[in-house]
C-alpha cells in the first residue's frame, strides 16, 4: 500500500494513528540528533521526523535529495512547534521505516513559491513547475470552472457534442494552421479556429441546445492573453433572440462568480452599446472597475486659431482627480507614452486647475482663463484636477485615449483587483474596413446577423449596419463573444458578397452550410468564451499562460518538447512536400 492519507490531511484527531504516506520530498533539515524532512504531494505537506534513536532510518533519511519520491510509516504525534501557517502544522510524523520509491536529480530550481527558476527554464521543465503551488493551484481552479460550467449548462439541457478537429479554414479571421494529408496528396486540414459552422450545423440538426469545452487554434501574434491554442466554453441555442442568450450566458457566468468566488451578483450586468463603450472608454472592451469617463471637447475648444485643435476631427480628454501637482517630468513621461507607436497619438495637452482656482495649461496662449474654465466645468473637475486632452481622427484618438486612461489608472492606483465589473457590449458594428484590403471585413464573422431596423443599410450605408452581436467584458478582458446567426439563405449570400467573396469562392469555402440552411434552419445564435481568459481573470493573472499546463512561448514554441520542429525526409516525401526554406 502508497498511502493511507495524502500529505494534506493529517490533523488533530489523527494523532496517535500509524499512516503510510507517499509523496517528493520537499526539505530536508537536520537539527542536533533530529532529521525532519517535509514530504509534499498535490494535496499538501508534513512534516517528518526521524530520532537518531534509530541511527539506520536517521542515515537514510540523510541520504535523501530534493524532490525523492519516499513512501514511510509512521505514527502522528502533536508538534512541539505548532506551524499556524501550514494546514497539517500541528502534528508531525515519526517515521518508523522509509522505502526510497525513485531518486531524483537536483532539480534544475528550486521547487517554492519564490523559486529561482528564470522563465524559460521553468518552461523547459514545465512538469517541474508545475509541482509549484502557485502554478498547481490554476489548474485546480481551471478544473473547478470547468466542471461549474458543465453543471450549469447541463442544468439547462445543453448538451456536449465533440465536433472535428482536421477540418476545412474557419471564418473567425485570423490565419488557420494547416495539416498535410497524406492520403490525399497536396491538401491540406486547417485546425478548427472555432467549431463555429459545426455548431451552427447541429443546430439544423435540431440539437437546439449545444456545447463543448473545445480546443481552437488561430495563427496570430501572441500577447498575454492569446495562445495559438486555447479553449473556448462553445455554445450555440435554437429558438433563441439576443436576449435569450444573453440572459443564459449572465446566468452562466453568475454561476461561476457564485460558486467559484462566492461572489454573488444580484444585478443584472450593465449594457453598454458598442458606440458608447468608444466614445467614453476608447475601447470595445472597457474596464469598468474605476470611471474616468472622456469628455468630447471638439466643439468647445474651437476657434481660437490653434491649428491643431481646429483641424482636428475629434478633441477628447480625461481627467485626472488630484494630479494638477504633477511636475515638468511626470508631463513629459505622459507625453511619451501617448506618442509610443502603440499608442498613436502625435502629443498631449494639459490643463492644470491649480488649488487656487487658476489654471496653467500647455495651451495658454491661445486660450484664457475663462476658457480653461468651460472645458474644466465639462468634467465637473475640481481644483487640483488635471486635465489630459489627445485630439486628431476620431477613432484613432479615441483609441490611444482609452489607453491614456488606463496608464493614468494604473498610475494612480485606481484599479482595485479584488472588484469584478462585467457588462455586455452590444450593436457592435457589423463590418470593418480594411484600410490595406481597403474593403470591408466582418467584425464578428460572416454567419452574424445585421439588425432588423439596418438591414436597409446594408446597400447604402454598410459601414453603419450594427450587428445582432455581443460581447462579455469583465474589468477590461473580453471573456466571450457571440452572436445571432443569420440563418436566411439571401441573407447570407448578400453578406458573403459584401464581404468580397466570389460566388465561386464563397460555394468552395462554405458551400456546406448554404446548403444545409435549404433544409429549415431555425433562427439560432450563440456564443464562446475564453476559458483561459476566464481562469487568468479568477486566479488575478496577466498572463493565461500562467493557467494552462503546457503553453507555448511567445514565439509560438513549446520549449520542453522542442516544437515545432523539422520532419523527416522520409515523412516530407510521404506527404508530398518540399521545405524550401531551413529553420534559422
Ligand atoms: P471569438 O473569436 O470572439 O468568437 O472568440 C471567443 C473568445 O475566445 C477567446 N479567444 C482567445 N483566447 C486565448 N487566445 C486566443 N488566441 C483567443 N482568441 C479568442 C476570447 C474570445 O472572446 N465562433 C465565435 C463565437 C460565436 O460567435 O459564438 C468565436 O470564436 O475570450
Amino acid at each position: 500500500m502508497y498511502r493511507t492519507h495524502n500529505c494534506g490531511e493529517l490533523r488533530n484527531e489523527n494523532i496517535g494513528q500509524t499512516v503510510v504516506l507517499s509523496g517528493w520530498v520537499q526539505k530536508i533539515r537536520n537539527l542536533g540528533g533530529m532529521t525532519f524532512v517535509d514530504i509534499r504531494d498535490r494535496y499538501g505537506i508534513s512534516q517528518l521526523v526521524f530520532d537518531d534513536k534509530n541511527q539506520n532510518l536517521c542515515d537514510k533519511a540523510r541520504e535523501l535529495g530534493r524532490e525523492y519520491v519516499i513512501k514511510i510509516q509512521g505514527k502522528v504525534i502533536e508538534r512541539s512547534n505548532k506551524n499556524s501557517k501550514m494546514p497539517t502544522g500541528d502534528i508531525e510524523i515519526i517515521v518508523e521505516e522509509l522505502t526510497v520509491l525513485n531518486k531524483s536529480e537536483i532539480p534544475p530550481f528550486t521547487i517554492e513559491e519564490n523559486t529561482d527558476g528564470g522563465d524559460e527554464l521553468r518552461m523547459k521543465y514545465r512538469y517541474l513547475d508545475l509541482r509549484r503551488d502557485s502554478v498547481k493551484k490554476n489548474l485546480i481552479l481551471r478544473h473547478k470552472m470547468a466542471h461549474e460550467v458543465r453543471n450549469y449548462l447541463d442544468e439547462n439541457n445543453f448538451i456536449e457534442i465533440e465536433t472535428p478537429i482536421l477540418i476545412k479554414s474557419t471564418p473567425e479571421g485570423a490565419r488557420d494552421f494547416v495539416v498535410p494529408s497524406r492520403m490525399n496528396k497536396g491538401e491540406f486540414y486547417a485546425l478548427p479556429q472555432s467549431p463555429q459552422v459545426f455548431k451552427q450545423l447541429l443546430m439544423i440538426s435540431g440539437f437546439d441546445r449545444y456545447y463543448q469545452i473545445v480546443k481552437c487554434f488561430r495563427d496570430e501574434d501572441l500577447r498575454a492573453d492569446r495562445q495559438p491554442e486555447f479553449t473556448q466554453i462553445d455554445c450555440e441555442m435554437s429558438f433563441a433572440e439576443q436576449e435569450d442568450i444573453l440572459n443564459m450566458f449572465e446566468g452562466l457566468a453568475k454561476h461561476l462568480f457564485k460558486n467559484i468566488k462566492g461572489v454573488d451578483f444580484n444585478d443584472e450586468f450593465l449594457r453598454m452599446t458598442w458606440a458608447d463603450a468608444m466614445k467614453y472608454y476608447g475601447s470595445d472592451k472597457p474596464d469598468l472597475r474605476f470611471e474616468m469617463k472622456f469628455v468630447d471637447l471638439s466643439e468647445i475648444v474651437k476657434g481660437n486659431n490653434f491649428k491643431i485643435f481646429d483641424e482636428a476631427e475629434y478633441v477628447g480628454a480625461i481627467c485626472a482627480e488630484s494630479c494638477a501637482s504633477y511636475s515638468r517630468k511626470q508631463l513629459d513621461a505622459l507625453t511619451d507614452f501617448v506618442r509610443r507607436p502603440q499608442v498613436g497619438a502625435k502629443g498631449l495637452v494639459y490643463v492644470k486647475y491649480n488649488e487656487d482656482g487658476t489654471f496653467k495649461s500647455s495651451v495658454d496662449k491661445f486660450y484664457s482663463q475663462e476658457d480653461l474654465k468651460k472645458w474644466a466645468d465639462a468634467f465637473s473637475a475640481k481644483p487640483g484636477d488635471l486635465l489630459l486632452i489627445l485630439s486628431g481622427n476620431r477613432n484613432e484618438t479615441l483609441t490611444s485615449l482609452g489607453q491614456l486612461r488606463l496608464e493614468m489608472a494604473n498610475r494612480l492606483n485606481l484599479i482595485n483587483n479584488n472588484k469584478f465589473a462585467p457588462l455586455w457590449v452590444v450593436d457592435f458594428p457589423l463590418f470593418e474596413w480594411n484600410e490595406e484590403a481597403k474593403r470591408y471585413t466582418a467584425m464578428h464573422h460572416p454567419f452574424t446577423s445585421p439588425k432588423e431596423e439596418d438591414i436597409d443599410m446594408l446597400d447604402t450605408n454598410p459601414g453603419d449596419v450594427r450587428a445582432n452581436a455581443y460581447d462579455l467584458v469583465i474589468n477590461g478582458v473580453e471573456i466571450g463573444g457571440g452572436s445571432i446567426r443569420i440563418h436566411d439563405n439571401d441573407v447570407q449570400q448578400k453578406m458573403f458578397k459584401l464581404l468580397g467573396f466570389s460566388k465561386e469562392a464563397a460555394d468552395s469555402q462554405f458551400g456546406f452550410l448554404m446548403n444545409a440552411f435549404k433544409y429549415g434552419a431555425p433562427p439560432h445564435g450563440g456564443a464562446a468564451f475564453g476559458l483561459d481568459r476566464w481562469v487568468a481573470l479568477f486566479s488575478g493573472l496577466e498572463s493565461i499562460r500562467d493557467v494552462i499546463a503546457f503553453p507555448k512561448n511567445n514565439a509560438g514554441r513549446d520549449v520542453m518538447i522542442d516544437s515545432p520542429s523539422i520532419i523527416s525526409d522520409e515523412q516530407l516525401k510521404e506527404l508530398n512536400l518540399k521545405v524550401t526554406k531551413e529553420p534559422s
